[in-house]
């Protein structure tokens, strides 16, 4: 169903379109099982198609029960120091030596695979699929910054005109803190870490207070990966011990992810004493993506992908769909799509492979999205039965009167919908960047000059033409946004790893 047709077209008649491609008006339409299929088998060749595959992978998992967690870290200062000390000779080692540390690390996440998959789906309440593709991007990670590594932070002797012989280096700065999210508590948690690592830091690496278990595992993985005990030390805590590692001097730079205003208290941190030397803070926040669907739009598609965006890791991925702007005309046959591929979603415990949603982490993000959910009862038009017990938030369709009237990101299952006019392209784009966010956005039209409309004037890291706006891939989707969603390098780029160096020239008199 890709037929093409000219925009003119499209324009004329998008329902002769509908007819045109084989698609399908009528409401309530259910999709396929297949609503979130990945675009793609994942590295390894795993059909999650297959339910034969999908229930072997459970039983895999099955096997692995949850470990303790680890002891809170008792002394910050201690490990900073700790890490300090360590960090020269980490530095000095040969770039390979270090990249070589990743690889291997990359290796031992897969033979642990099923172990890492079942600590992700009981602490972090992951489903299988997510769960899977939680440890692939991590693995992910280790190889290509590995590959980075060795590809441009080798010294290089750079041409001048003075016959003078110069040669850049890009070394370690010391001593980074590295703070992940629960949401992805094992890509994130070491994606942020290896790139510390093996561009030549010493790492304080604190997992989120809900997910200490499988940062303890990764942090030991590392270890037996080659990684020294003091140059990649794990801190496992609450906020107090995030802000201690924060306010401390000797601290050469902080990578976090989680919510704009814990980025907002550690840029304060950061610059609070005067006595303190000026260092990097790369963050990676929030955002109130939005996706624009014109008239054009293969209807079928557009409800795939805005399931799959909405609901997929029940809303908690900070790529998610918030803002579903749906051109007037076609917004009330859209919506009643929706509610039919929305019902066939499977609800409840995420070990069980049938799963599409789980809960939400933890009592405190309930109680939070469903307080939002309950001031907005007046306006929801669509929303599922869940599980009483343990933390579902019902996926929910909240319609708003206008754009402007969603102001603030909901880390859940809840998808706001306003309409547009035709015509008001250019408007709702500019309408949607006001609110100062630049995470991802969605466009769904088969006209061209739409998308390059779109691409044009959207100031958002990670635009999505055509299909689900979530699930970056390293190395080809680099992921990260500007303005309120976060300071900018891009997390499986090929830019990121030169945010964690010093670069030092040498320039010597031949
Ligand atoms: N990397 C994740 C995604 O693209 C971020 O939430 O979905």
């Amino acid at each position: 169903a890709d037929e093409r047709l000219s925009d003119e077209a499209l324009l004329a008649d998008p329902v002769a379109r509908i007819d045109a491609v084989g698609g399908s008006r009528h409401p309530g339409i259910a999709l396929p099982r297949d609503l979130f299929a990945p675009e793609r088998r994942n590295s390894e060749g795993i059909d999650l198609q297959d339910s034969d595959t999908l229930a072997a992978i459970a039983a895999e998992i099955g096997r692995h029960s949850l470990p303790p967690a680890p002891a809170d870290l008792a002394d910050p200062a201690a490990a900073v120091a700790r890490a300090r000390a360590a960090a020269d000779d980490w530095s000095a080692r040969p770039v390979e030596a270090r990249a070589a540390c990743l690889d291997r690390l990359a290796d031992l996440l897969e033979e642990h695979r099923a172990e890492l998959m079942a600590i992700c789906v009981h602490e972090a309440r992951k489903t299988i699929p997510d769960a899977l593709a939680e440890v692939r991007e991590a693995v992910d990670f280790c190889r290509y910054y590995a590959d980075q590594a060795r590809a441009h932070l080798q010294p290089v002797e750079l041409p001048g005109p003075t016959g003078e012989r110069n040669i850049l280096r890009m070394e370690g700065r010391g001593v980074w803190v590295t703070i992940a999210p629960w949401n992805f508590p094992l890509a994130i948690f070491l994606g942020q870490t290896v790139a510390a690592l093996v561009t030549g830091n010493a790492v304080v690496a604190k997992p989120a207070p809900q997910t200490p278990r499988i940062a303890a595992r990764a942090v030991a993985l590392a270890h037996q990966a080659g990684v020294p005990a003091d140059v990649l030390i794990l801190a496992a805590g609450g906020p107090d011990t995030g802000a201690a590692l924060v306010a401390d001097a000797r601290v050469a730079g902080v990578a976090f992810t989680g919510s704009t205003a814990t980025a907002r208290r550690i840029a304060r941190a950061l610059l609070a004493d005067d006595s303190r030397p000026l260092v990097p803070l790369i963050a990676e926040t929030g955002g109130i993506n939005a996706m624009i669907v014109d008239s054009t739009a293969l209807a079928e598609q557009v409800v795939q992908d805005v399931v799959t965006s909405a609901f997929r890791s029940a809303g908690q991925r900070c790529s998610a769909l918030r803002l579903l702007l749906l051109q007037d005309d076609i917004a009330d046959h859209t919506i009643e799509m929706l509610k039919g591929a929305m019902n066939t979603l499977v609800i409840g415990d995420p070990a069980d492979p049938a799963t599409d949603v789980g809960p939400v982490i933890d009592a405190a993000a309930y109680d939070r999205l469903m307080a939002h959910r309950t001031a907005m009862a007046g306006r929801i038009v669509h929303s599922l039965a869940v599980p009483e017990a343990g933390h579902f938030v019902p996926p929910t369709i909240i319609r708003l009167d206008d754009i402007d009237d969603l102001q603030a990101e909901w880390f859940g299952p809840l998808l706001h919908v306003a309409t547009w006019k035709a015509g008001t392209l250019e408007e709702v784009v500019a309408r949607v960047n006001a609110k100062g966010f630049g995470l991802t956005m969605g466009l769904h039209s088969r006209i061209a000059r739409a998308a390059e409309t779109v691409e044009a004037l959207a100031r958002v890291g990670n635009l999505y033409v055509n299909r689900s706006m979530i699930g970056a891939i390293v190395g080809s989707q680099p992921f990260g946004g500007e303005g309120h969603s976060g300071t900018g390098p891009k997390a499986g780029g090929p830019h990121y790893l030169p945010r964690f160096c010093a670069e030092r020239v040498t320039s010597t008199d031949t």
